[in-house]
């Protein structure tokens, strides 16, 4: 490294730790990075793809024992973590009880997907802003990956605070990624590290779940459903309601939290799977049946936290 990566190096960790995006080399793809424990930072990586859903993000980190402080690994998992990091495979395990993870990074999952990069520039960055990043591919959402920094700079570059150039990403797929359940390892999706080099190491075969079964958890309707029911586009709540507010509407009385008292739907999006959570375990508490949400505006980020509402208040299985 020069002295001038250095110096970027510097600037993009100070940035990363202010709350700001960073494109940083991997050596699967560009990833679009930010402190993965900042609600807000994390809203505006999904602000800045253009997502219409919250997918989940994955958290890179330096290694398997910084991993270990957010996520619970079972044996199997561990033995993966040995033999594939640093490198192209993400690993999707329980968030463990004390994760400081943003809620919106793992899209109100209870599962967290990591990796640790095998690329000098993206492990220098975690190190750096002594933070786990959540990042996404450094793409406009339904365009392809990025593996120089000019496609990120052609796709995102009004959009973010700056970008770290490490030359062409060396793997240029993205990272496999593998849910561990029940210590049974499910494909969630091919990439850089070839499944028959994962079941060599488990000794044990790769569960492939067809098509139509696929998690995209973003997609499934009831994954997050809180425990409550709930009502959209509500102006205010009625009795043995607790409420979801936005802007001036803001369901006053015991039960009432505002995503956004100003109405910036950034700070809308940090709040709502937090918030979700809270409220959801208020009614448990409390003896009520239902969470009224008020209606938040499509433009945006609107679009994306609207469509969450309304997988949320879709009818249950
Ligand atoms: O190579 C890569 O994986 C790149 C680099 C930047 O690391 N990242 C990447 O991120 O491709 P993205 O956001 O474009 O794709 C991540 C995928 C999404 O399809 C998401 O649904 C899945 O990972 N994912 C993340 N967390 C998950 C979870 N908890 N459960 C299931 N799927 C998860
Ligand atoms: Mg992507």
């Amino acid at each position: 490294m020069t002295i001038s990566d250095d110096k970027n190096l510097q600037i993009a960790a100070a940035i990363v730790q202010k709350g700001g995006l960073v494109a940083m080399p991997t050596e699967t793809v560009y990833g679009l990075a930010a402190d993965a424990t900042n609600d807000k930072a994390v809203a505006r990586v999904f602000e800045a793809k253009g997502r219409p859903q919250f997918n989940p993000l994955i958290v890179h980190v330096a290694d398997l024992a910084m991993a270990q402080r957010y996520v619970d690994f079972s044996a199997l998992a561990e033995k993966l973590g040995h033999a594939f990091w640093p490198g192209a495979l993400t690993l999707v395990l329980p968030r463990n009880k004390t994760s400081e993870i943003s809620l919106l990074a793992s899209a109100g999952l209870n599962t967290l997907g990591v990796r640790a990069p095998n690329h000098p520039i993206a492990q220098a960055l975690i190190k750096s802003a002594d933070r786990p990043l959540a990042a996404p591919s450094a793409n406009r959402s339904g365009t392809i990956s990025p593996t120089q920094a000019g496609h990120v700079k052609d796709s995102l570059g009004d959009k973010i605070d700056m970008i770290l150039d490490g030359g062409a990403s060396p793997v240029g797929v993205e990272s496999t990624i593998v849910k561990i359940d029940d210590d049974q390892a499910f494909l969630l999706r091919p990439g850089g590290i070839p499944v028959e080099e994962i079941e060599q190491v488990l000794g044990a075969k790769v569960n492939r779940i067809d098509g139509d079964k696929v998690e995209a958890p973003g997609m499934l309707t009831s994954h997050y459903a809180p425990a409550a029911r709930l009502r959209l586009n509500a102006t205010t709540p009625e009795p043995g309601e607790a409420f979801l507010g936005f802007g001036a509407v803001q369901g006053d009385g015991p039960y009432a939290l505002n995503l956004s008292p100003t109405g910036d739907l950034i700070q809308a999006a940090a709040n709502l799977f937090s918030f979700m959570r809270k409220l959801d375990a208020i009614c448990t508490e409390c003896g009520l049946s239902r969470i009224a949400a008020a209606p938040i505006p499509t433009a945006g980020l609107g679009e994306a936290i609207n469509d969450r509402l309304v997988r949320a208040a879709a009818p249950r299985p």
